[in-house]
């Protein structure tokens, strides 16, 4: 097969599986060159069979598009396996990095920020135990809590894991800057550059941005807002392509707030360990469950050290204090290494804070009433896009976290979307950030984490006229 071919079967497998939706515009010339390391006849060459076969039609003056009747048409609902489009390279750093810098200013109404609001942290309480630590901590730690990190901290998220009935060894437990800290360095000691790496789509942005990082490929697995990531997509890929790792969010998926069913999670370790293949699994959210326990994640199903649990307090507790960690199963000592040799520690008088407030503070009183909160918002904003929203407009309930994706029933354009919202001093984050082939263009990801006003409320209501306006009649 030539070049020009292979890429063609590439992009056709995208617009098949619905990672490339109907009407959505096809990635430029710059952003395929970028991606494939192609040349741009090659890139030319693609489309034009692509238009031949009947999946894509170019517009005048502004691109191709993926043509109705192109692809079977992504539906929630759908069961037949969907097969991953071969890995490719990442090049979406700067599509990020825009939604983002936008999102930063003050007084917009953050539907699009990452976190939820400081006012639901127990902000005083935490700077008690961190004054305390502070003053009580024994210079000998500046030793003592170099990585793997402080041993009472290790102690208490070991407690926490154990009331999952995990019985979590505390010498696999490396505390990091944060729960990115944790994914990067996981990512690290099980890749080399170059290797395939089998992510979601739609997935959080930064797994795309260390894939770039790190001179990696992406596999794509399609997830699906009600059931989750697509296993036999997984398994697809992994026969077909030589995957090193995996990178998955198996509670309160980011961002379609998807939670894996048990026995899902237990078919997904079963089916990694098959493969031989490492699990990095973030579960930043799991934490904050709407039903009465903490949902298993997949590292309770491993009994071999395959899979690294990633989480951190930066959802649930103390944003700005950059605390996360890692129970890094077998890869322990090559994650505590990694940690020496990029970021040293983490700040001592910090990690001394945290396990004070852990022993001391009321964690879980906390975690209490912030679940209670988010689940009366995750109320208030249903009932807001049932009032505001077009007709049509699909989404799947999440039973935790902070995040409702939406799908509109027109083709949007969701990054247009974004630009209009941000001239209101709304955000919103577009569907084209969780994807490497920047599709979803016709989703996004709203924040429920703020406690509702009549401003939010209000900024539903211009949203829905924007997403109105952002349907265009060429794409209707
Ligand atoms: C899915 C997911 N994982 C990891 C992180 C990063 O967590 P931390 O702030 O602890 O580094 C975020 C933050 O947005 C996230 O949404």
């Amino acid at each position: 097969m030539t070049r020009y071919e292979q890429l063609a079967n590439t992009m056709a497998a995208q617009i098949r599986s619905g990672s490339l939706a109907v009407g959505a515009r096809m990635p430029s010339l710059r952003q395929v060159i970028a991606q494939h390391g192609v040349s741009q006849s090659t890139v030319f060459r693609a489309y034009y069979l692509l238009e031949e076969w009947g999946l894509i039609r170019a517009q005048e003056r502004s691109g191709y598009y993926v043509a109705r009747g192109a692809a079977v048409a992504r539906n929630h609902a759908q069961s037949q396996p969907r097969t991953p489009a071969a890995p490719a390279k990442v090049d979406i750093s700067d599509l990020v990095f825009s939604v983002l810098e936008a999102a930063k200013h003050p007084g917009i109404v953050p539907l699009g920020s990452a976190f939820p609001s400081p006012l639901l942290f127990p902000l005083q309480r935490l700077a008690k135990s961190l004054g305390q630590s502070a003053r009580f901590v024994s210079p000998w730690n500046s030793v003592a809590d170099l990585p793997p990190g402080n041993e009472t901290l290790r102690s208490q998220i070991a407690l926490r894991y154990l009331r999952m009935g995990i019985a979590q060894p505390l010498d696999e437990i490396v505390v990091t800057n944060g729960a990115l800290e944790a994914l990067n360095l996981c990512l690290m000691a099980v890749t080399r550059p170059g290797d395939v790496v089998a992510i979601e789509s739609p997935g959080f942005y930064a797994a795309l941005q260390a894939i770039e990082r790190l001179d990696l490929r992406a596999v794509e697995i399609p997830v699906d807002p009600r059931t989750g990531l697509d296993l036999d997509a997984l398994a697809h890929a992994l026969q077909t392509y030589p995957v090193r790792a995996c990178w998955l969010m198996t509670n309160f998926q980011n961002p379609t707030g998807v939670t894996l069913a048990v026995e899902k999670k237990k078919a997904l370790v079963e089916l990694l360990a098959q493969h031989d293949v490492p699990l990095i699994e973030d579960d930043v959210y799991g934490e904050l469950h709407f039903q009465a326990d903490y949902p298993l994640p997949a590292r309770a199903f491993d009994n071999r050290g395959m899979v690294m649990h990633c989480s951190s307090f930066s959802k649930t507790l103390a944003p700005g204090y950059r605390v996360g960690w890692v129970a890094a199963g077998k890869f322990a000592d090559k994650v505590q290494k990694l940690k020496l040799m990029t970021t040293l520690s983490s700040s001592i008088p910090v990690q001394a804070g945290i396990a004070d407030y852990l022993q001391h503070g009321g964690y879980d009183r906390h975690l209490h009433k912030l679940r209670a909160a988010l689940l009366a918002q995750r109320g208030d904003m249903e009932a807001a896009i049932r009032r505001w929203m077009p007709d049509g407009v699909k989404w799947a309930r999440p039973e935790g976290g902070y995040f409702v994706w939406l799908e509109f029933a027109d083709p949007i354009d969701a990054m247009e979307l974004h630009r209009l919202a941000i001239e209101q001093r709304i955000s919103v984050a577009p569907g084209p950030m969780f994807s490497a082939a920047r599709a979803f263009e016709n989703c996004v990801r709203l924040n429920f984490g703020h406690p509702w006003s009549a401003k939010i409320d209000d900024a539903l209501r211009v949203l829905g006229e924007l997403v109105r306006r952002t349907v265009t009649p060429a794409r209707r």
